[in-house]
């Protein structure tokens, strides 16, 4: 076996490199992946510009991970050389900040988090704390699973935690990576389905992923169309664009929810009156724990849910990452490796 493998690093802000490193040995607690499939995800940017909090490069980047275990450090019982796992962006907690002593491990103050503070998916070969993986099912294909794993979780998780019923309106703002996800969850989940994007393009393309109703906010007032309706019971923000989301809060009916999953550089603006007329709210949602993850997985097999997506080989991560970066991907750019994960 080759004791080099291929990764692509951030090598300086902007700049995505491909390198041949020495495989690494899996430390306590950990394990070794051979990576078959990693999804692009928007917030790779963070890393990909060098921005991301405390981040040092270089790094690699990507935490939407399938890959097979090949190798177990020292205590680790629960996974088995061979078997098909997940790893995402909080690839594990320290288990010891007042977060995660509350049982809130997905808002622990100290994280590991792949692509950040240890190097991701990019490559062949990447090392993942045991307690941070999610196991795979086989209905899945590895390029299929991977975008599940943060685009996926990420809308997944925030629409079943919204206190939203059967048969309720609710929106989806944004149709990209998480959109295309968070819309399918939702019909799935059997909500009264709105989809809210740039364009008619974006029409036929929603309805396919199951929306009752598409909205064009390039051509017409989102809000007012959504008030129309009725008032949405929730809206899932998942773009990059903080004036677009504040535009939106009004489109929500009473005591209606506006989750913010996506992370726009700009602020968002809000108008007090529908917060305190009509006890309207707005929050925030990020990611999920590993078994929210393997509930995501189990979801989209029971529902038959899979992202849209478009593969290239690892070594073209550049290309991947500028296709994604120009909102030109349909809707999920998946890197996959020669270990398999088409
Ligand atoms: N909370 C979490 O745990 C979490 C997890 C993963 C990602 N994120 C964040 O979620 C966001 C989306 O990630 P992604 O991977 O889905 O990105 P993506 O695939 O690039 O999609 C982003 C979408 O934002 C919309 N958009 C872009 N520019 C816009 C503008 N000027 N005005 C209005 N809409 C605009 C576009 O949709 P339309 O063309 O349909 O408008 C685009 O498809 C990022 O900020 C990312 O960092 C958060
Ligand atoms: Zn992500
Ligand atoms: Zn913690």
């Amino acid at each position: 076996m080759a004791n080099t493998y291929k990764a692509v690093e951030v090598s300086e802000p902007g700049k995505l490199r491909v390198v041949e490193r020495p495989i690494p040995q899996p430390g306590a607690g950990q394990v070794r992946i051979r990576v078959e499939a990693c999804g692009i995800c928007h917030t790779d940017a963070a890393t990909v510009m060098g921005v991301y909090p405390g981040l040092t490069l270089p790094r690699v980047a990507g935490h939407e991970v399938v890959g097979r275990v090949d190798a177990l450090g020292s205590g680790v019982t629960r996974l088995k050389i061979g078997q098909r796992v997940g790893v995402w962006l909080i690839a594990g907690e320290d288990g010891v900040c007042e977060p995660c002593r509350r049982g809130d491990a997905v808002n622990c103050q100290n994280p590991v988090l792949s692509g950040v503070s240890a190097d991701g998916g990019y490559a062949e070969v990447m090392i993942a704390e045991a307690r941070g993986i999610a196991s795979v099912p086989d209905e899945l294909s590895s390029a299929e699973a991977a975008p599940l794993l943060c685009a996926g979780v990420t809308t997944y998780n925030a629409l079943r935690n919204a206190g939203v019923r059967g048969g309720d309106l609710v929106a989806v703002q944004s149709i990209g990576g998480l959109g295309h996800l968070g819309v399918q969850f939702a019909r799935h989940m059997g909500f009264r389905t709105v989809a809210i994007g740039r364009g008619r393009e974006k029409d036929k393309l929603a309805k396919d992923l199951g929306a009752h109703v598409y909205i064009d906010a390039a051509a017409e007032d989102a809000a007012a169309v959504l008030q129309r309706m009725g008032g949405a019971r929730a809206i899932l923000a998942t773009g990059t664009s903080g004036a677009a989301m504040g535009a939106l809060v009004s489109g929500l009916g009473v005591r209606g929810k506006f989750i913010v999953v996506g992370v726009p550089q700009d602020q968002i603006q809000l108008n007090a009156f529908p917060l305190a007329f009509g006890g309207r709210s707005v929050y925030g949602s990020l990611t999920g724990t590993p078994i929210d993850s393997e509930d995501t997985l189990g979801f989209s097999v029971l529902e038959n849910i899979r992202p849209m997506i478009e593969t290239l080989p690892l070594e073209k991560a550049a290309a991947a990452y500028a296709r994604m970066m120009q909102g030109a991907a349909r809707f999920r750019m998946v890197l996959v490796t020669k270990n398999g994960g088409a």
